[in-house]
């Protein structure tokens, strides 16, 4: 009877041990198991040892039965060892970097076109020795009007439509600030501080109250340019804008000057080039429409009345001045036809330039 009884506590023993063993889920733990069981004072290992206290003929078969239970444990110790380990190679596996994946490539930015163009411009400037300064866009009526001969009440500041800063007026009850209508008011502030010569370039946005459509925006850019000496004439102007238009668009540029009214000039001209699209053969030219010729600026010679403003003396010292819109003239030169795509931030058109 001592032998069945010692058989169903090998068998007890042994399905206990399995069951827990299954649970166990890392190598430490199946450590542990080990000693507790087949370690050299584990559970089986003390039965086994007791085999030798057994009577002489239940020895053989308990020790055989026990035998057994050791084999059986052993295997499955090493089967889970196996796959606990297997499963931590999976799971490295999973962590791990494939360098065989192609890269996921970052977004570059650009330049945005109106930027694109202001450098072109300006640095040809450069080349003809101006200097590039820039001013503010918060301006006093003083330097955005009067000092350009366009006092208070002037038919001519119909042609600005004004966004007026709602901070200072003056005694009549008028507002003196504003978003800078062009970038002109820059002649009187830098004459104001320098002396002749003068030779600068002013890149910078402007403000306009206006409905905006394909060719009209209520922001955009101008380039303003001035030049101040004694005995500057209007051979000097024509020199260097053709100079600036023949760099800009082509060396085989002709430049056309027809006389225009600005209140800071006298005279005052606007500036066109020959269309380098069509160069005027084509009537139904996608740039210049048939005209032939393409605006791009208004200049003149500065006015005597501006140059007292800022205290020069006429009789002393003349100059000319230009200015331009680099947007129409990215227009021109892309052929872009609605200038408000350069604010629309719709990348399909920005990714191209
Ligand atoms: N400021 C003028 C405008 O915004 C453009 C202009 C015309 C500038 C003639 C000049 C100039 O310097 O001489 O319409």
């Amino acid at each position: 009877m001592a032998e069945n009884t010692h058989l169903q506590e090998l068998e007890s023993l042994r399905d206990a041990a399995l069951q827990e063993l299954e649970s166990i889920p890392d190598s430490s733990g199946i450590e542990a198991w080990r000693v507790e069981y087949l370690g050299r004072s584990g559970k089986l290992t003390q039965v086994l040892r007791g085999v030798s206290t057994l009577p002489a003929d239940a020895r053989p078969v308990i020790g055989a039965a026990g035998n057994k239970v050791k084999v059986a444990l052993e295997g499955r110790l090493g089967e889970r060892q196996a796959a606990i380990v297997n499963a931590r190679l999976d799971s490295l596996a999973d962590d791990a970097i494939d360098i065989s994946l192609p890269g996921r490539s970052l977004a570059v930015g650009r330049l945005h076109p109106s930027t694109i163009i202001l450098r072109e411009i300006t640095e040809i400037f450069r080349g003809m020795g101006f200097q590039v300064v820039e001013g503010p866009e918060v301006e006093l009526d003083r330097y955005n009007f009067e000092a350009l001969n366009i006092p208070k009440d002037h038919p001519a500041r119909d042609m600005f439509d004004t966004f007026w800063i709602d901070a200072n007026k003056d005694a009549e009850g008028r507002f003196t600030t504003l978003l800078r209508t062009h970038t002109s008011p820059m002649q009187a502030r830098i004459m104001e501080a320098h002396e002749p010569p003068i030779r600068v370039v002013v890149p910078g946005k402007v403000y306009r109250y206006e409905a905006t459509d394909a060719t009209h925006e209520s922001q955009f850019y101008q380039v303003e340019g001035l030049a101040v000496d004694k005995g500057i004439t209007f051979a000097n102007l024509k020199h260097t804008l053709h100079e600036f238009a023949r760099r800009m668009f082509g060396s085989e540029r002709k430049m056309r000057f027809r006389c225009d009214y600005f209140p800071f000039v006298e005279p005052g001209v606007d500036v066109s080039i020959d269309c380098f699209n069509c160069d005027g053969t084509d009537n139904s030219c996608r740039i210049c429409r048939g005209a032939g010729w393409l605006e791009i600026m208004g200049a003149g010679m500065v006015h005597p009345n501006v140059l007292r403003n800022v205290g020069y003396d006429p009789e002393v010292y003349s100059g000319f001045a230009f200015g331009m819109g680099p947007e129409r003239i990215a227009m021109l030169k892309y052929g872009i036809e609605d200038v408000r795509l350069f604010y629309g931030n719709d990348m399909r058109f920005l990714r191209q330039f």
